[in-house]
């Protein structure tokens, strides 16, 4: 058995978990700052870091007790290496180094992308994966398709090509004067929409993997602004989301709804696609996005095989995730020194771990 202490700090979540196999979360604490970062209508880097460095030992603290653990107890520490936003990475590496070094305890510097994966098996009776598998990552940063062959083995076979999935809710939600982050509050909007009362383009890309929000978030922004006339006025708007003003007619839950029909309708297509190319066993789900039920329902409407996601607690950033992926880096040999750099981007593919 493991025992494994995770701390995510990536970007706007402090977080700590202690996690028995890579299964069992024994505590899994999250302090959000939502709060600080809501008035930007986004996450503000400088404010993040500060947070993070003003929690992390109290967030930490309480993890350990809720799991009722002593450091002692402890296999391993693992932290969020990459990618992020390298001011909040820092923060949780620096902490896990020096905790590293009072108690003795091995180190892993994991990636967030991997912890996103594994926050698919925390459930103490989850199957093991049945490989190989699709798996679709897409949260506010990231939006992945990848193959996944066995335990910390991926191949990339595509993603975004602008957007993240996430991205492209939080700047719709904002453009409707939805709450920030956009995705909950087009989800709950859209339940009283007719998706069908617009019909927004899902893009055509290059590669069957890959898909692309930019122009569908165009498509809303020119279907429910004003449209000025003159050119001039026109290529303002365009640098100006923010401030384009609403057109009194349009009704805010179809549009939500015609959206993020359109937004799953396209990771929909692409996941199903390449699982059969590959004949892939399962499909996985995971990252903030995940949590949306319409992703889900068509995931599992549109394809034959199991589909798996994470419980809705997990789906968005956790450390009990990173403790979850750590213990196969662990059980696989996997230590990190001590002088360990984070990494503000770092792909999930065959060369993550490679020296
Ligand atoms: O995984 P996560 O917490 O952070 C990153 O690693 O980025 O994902 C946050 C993203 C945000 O963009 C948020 O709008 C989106 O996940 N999100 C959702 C839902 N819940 C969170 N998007 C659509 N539907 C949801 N229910
Ligand atoms: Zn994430």
């Amino acid at each position: 058995m493991t025992t494994i202490l995770g701390i995510e700090t990536s970007c706007d979540d402090t977080a700590a978990a202690v996690v028995h196999d890579g299964r069992v979360p024994r505590s899994n604490v999250v302090s959000s700052q939502l709060d600080l970062h809501a008035q930007y209508g986004g996450v503000f880097p400088e404010v993040a870091s500060r947070a993070h460095a003003e929690s992390i030992s109290a967030v930490v603290n309480r993890a350990m007790d809720e799991a009722g653990m002593d450091y002692e107890q402890l296999d391993a520490i693992a932290v969020t290496q990459g990618p992020g936003l390298i001011g909040s990475l820092l923060v949780g590496i620096n902490f896990a180094k020096g905790l590293a070094l009072a108690t003795g305890a091995p180190l892993l510097g994991i990636n967030h992308l991997e912890g996103h994966v594994y926050s698919l098996l925390l459930e103490p009776k989850s199957a093991d994966i049945d490989f190989p598998v699709v798996v679709l990552i897409v949260s506010g940063g990231h939006s992945e398709l990848l193959l996944m062959t066995s335990h910390g083995e991926y191949r990339r076979l595509g993603g975004t090509i602008d957007d993240a999935a996430g991205e492209a809710f939080d700047k719709v939600g904002r453009l409707l004067g939805l709450p920030f982050p956009g995705g909950p509050a087009i989800e709950r909007t859209a339940q009283n929409g007719d998706a069908k009362a617009y019909r927004f383009p899902i893009a055509q890309t290059n590669s069957p993997y890959d898909f692309s929000f930019s122009g569908l978030k165009t498509a809303v922004l020119r279907e429910v602004t004003v449209q000025p006339s003159g050119r001039g006025q026109r290529r303002r708007l365009r640098g100006a989301e923010k401030r384009a003003q609403l057109r009194d007619d349009i009704n805010i839950a179809d549009v939500a709804a015609a959206f993020q029909d359109a937004v799953t309708e396209a990771l929909t297509r692409a996941t199903i696609r390449a699982a059969r190319h590959y004949h892939c066993s399962e499909i996985l789900l995971s990252g903030g996005v995940s949590a949306n039920q319409t992703l889900r329902h068509k995931m599992r409407e549109e394809s034959r095989l199991p589909v798996r996601y994470p419980p809705l607690a997990l789906c968005t950033d956790n450390a009990a995730m990173i403790a979850a992926a750590a213990h196969y880096r662990f059980l696989a040999g996997h230590r990190s020194g001590l002088d360990f750099e984070a990494r503000s981007s770092w792909r999930l593919s065959e060369e993550t771990y490679a020296e």
